[in-house]
């Protein structure tokens, strides 16, 4: 077995986004490209020498594949152990997990999220810190800056390992651990939730549905909420994980999980449904006859915690996404804990988290989490439901109603538009960062503007600044508008638009969201000039 330095050039573009690089799986397929950027991680990061590593994916099309190079290049690198999923199989939160379980120097994780998988879809690659959480903007700068002087790679010629079997094998001198992938999640959120009282439920007749999407977290789901809490056989739909997700878009929302919204919009549904995303880390969830939203999916989950035992002493803090409705900072202001809101993107929870600031997280993208992990978590936010829903013993929609009427409801809706021209869409942005300063005191849809910024982030535990993160509009009656480019998408850009109303009347919050948020919608449409600029006047997915 022998080391090789193989001599390469920097390939453009390897500048990793909202969350790692993600490319078509062609364009990670192409020679050098994939060494190219995990050789920039090792670099990038002070090397590999003596480390261990936690590496997994969420099993999408040349994951396997991809698996082999990185152990290889690792092996080369100089790295004492990698800990990888049985069939290069992690789900992003179990990876942070185990990062942190075996106080790794990190972790690699191969993933597009919700992002489709497949020979022409998309692939992805990140890498975790040893806190369990994506690399801050520092990191994954000086990542992008190896890339881009990139000239040799390391890698070990070796013939493949078996990933298929558990167990410690050893490629050149480095240790490889295969383990299960499951296991150490699933012992975690026994640990954290009341197991005893969510099977007391089901023993008394409450169903569930779970639907994993294809995709990585269909063995999890079936060994927590089937095997372990006693729900039927068949609970989770599409738990097993394809290669191509079953050519679905592997993302929890209404659009793309409307079999589910179907089912649960039927006479006879069940009491409870939940779907998450390719790589887990994503989570909807929908009631009898009621969807709710990630914002308030948060701020309910915020304000019910402590009915857990692991959150039963209380929260330290709350923190949301800027786009995120600011339902939660209503129950943050209840509780008397503080409130944070951060750029879209976990990693910047992560400071947060590490100081003991903050206990649960969120954002409007399907995403929740708490301080147990340092990534977002779906089956985890689906076991806190449960956990609430086995302590009140009351239905979704009678805590929705109940929580609306104590706190007010932030109607919600977020609308893409997606795959449009690059050069359309940054000329749009250009054109609304330029119009901010006029924009206070113009009356609009019977709104007034109260103010508008391009959202600036300081970080208050490291001091460092993210700019330039989302343009926000704030109206005097509490409504609010965010426009923001995608950070993830891998063809075009993507124009995000947040939309927002606070309605504080108990006999008003029954509406329809598009309908409630109506004046805000026609509003942005006006002040961006979206048909005007991109072309298009209706978003093709709207959550
Ligand atoms: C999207 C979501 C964001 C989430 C990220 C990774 O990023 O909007 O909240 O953290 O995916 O799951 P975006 O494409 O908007 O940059
Ligand atoms: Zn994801």
């Amino acid at each position: 077995m022998t080391s090789t330095i193989h001599a390469t050039t920097p390939i453009e573009g390897q500048k990793p986004g909202t969350s790692g690089l993600r490319k078509k799986t062609p364009v990670f397929m192409r020679p050098m490209y994939l060494e190219n950027f995990v050789q920039a991680i090792f670099d990038g990061t002070g090397g590999a020498q003596g480390k261990t590593y936690v590496l997994g994916g969420d099993g999408r099309y040349f994951n396997d594949r991809a698996a082999q190079v990185i152990l290889k290049m690792a092996a080369a690198n100089g790295a004492a152990r990698v800990i990888v999923g049985q069939g290069a199989i992690l789900s992003t939160p179990a990876a942070s997990h185990l990062i942190r379980l075996n106080q790794t120097d990190g972790g690699i994780i191969m993933s597009a999220s919700h992002n489709p998988g497949g020979p022409t879809e998309d692939f992805g690659v990140k890498f975790n810190m040893p806190n369990g959480g994506p690399a801050p903007e520092s990191v994954t700068e000086a990542i992008y800056a190896c890339t881009q002087r990139m000239h040799e790679i390391h890698m070990i010629t070796a013939s493949d390992i078996h990933l298929d079997k558990i167990g410690r094998v050893r490629l050149g001198e480095m240790i490889v651990d295969v383990v299960d992938p499951v296991a150490d999640y699933a012992a975690l959120m026994e640990s954290l939730f009341d197991f005893r009282a969510i099977r007391a439920m089901v023993a008394g007749g409450f169903r569930m549905r779970f639907d994993a999407m294809c995709a990585v977290t269909g063995p999890y789901a079936t060994e927590i909420l089937e095997k372990r809490l006693g729900m039927e056989p068949g609970t989770v739909i599409n738990a097993t994980p394809l290669q191509d997700f079953g050519g679905h878009h592997p993302d929890p929302n209404p659009t793309w999980a409307h079999v589910l919204m179907e089912e649960m919009f039927t006479p006879n549904a069940p009491d409870f449904g939940a779907a998450s995303d390719g790589d887990g880390d994503r989570n909807m969830v929908v009631g009898r006859n009621i969807y709710v939203s990630p914002s308030d999916s948060l701020a309910v989950l915020a304000a019910n915690a402590h009915l857990a035992p692991a959150y039963k002493g209380g929260l330290k803090g709350i923190a949301r996404s800027m786009p995120t409705s600011a339902a939660a900072d209503r129950v943050a202001k209840a509780l008397g804990v503080e409130c944070f809101e951060t750029p879209t993107g976990w990693k910047f929870f992560g400071n947060l988290l590490d100081a003991g600031r903050c206990t649960i997280c969120g954002e409007e993208s399907f995403g929740t989490g708490s301080d147990h992990v340092r990534e977002k978590d779906g089956l985890w936010a689906v076991l806190l439901w449960l956990n609430i829903l086995a302590v009140r013993g009351e239905s979704v929609a009678h805590i929705m109603h109940a929580h609306w009427k104590r706190f007010g409801r932030n109607y919600y809706s977020r609308h893409d538009f997606e795959a449009i021209d690059t050069r359309h869409a940054d000329a749009m942005m250009s054109a609304l960062k330029a119009s901010i300063p006029t924009l206070p005191g113009t009356e609009i849809e019977g709104m007034s503007i109260a103010s508008a910024d391009d959202f600036a982030y300081h970080d208050p535990i490291d001091g460092s600044v993210s700019r330039a993160q989302g343009v926000r509009i704030k109206f005097d009656d509490g409504s609010r508008i965010v426009l923001r480019l995608s950070g993830t998408g891998t063809e075009g850009a993507t124009l995000r638009l947040y939309l927002e109303r606070y309605e504080p009347d108990a006999t008003k919050q029954d509406l329809d969201p598009q309908e409630a948020l109506g004046p805000v919608i026609r509003a942005a449409h006006a002040l961006a000039g979206i048909k005007e600029q991109i072309g298009r006047d209706r978003p093709n997915v709207i959550t």
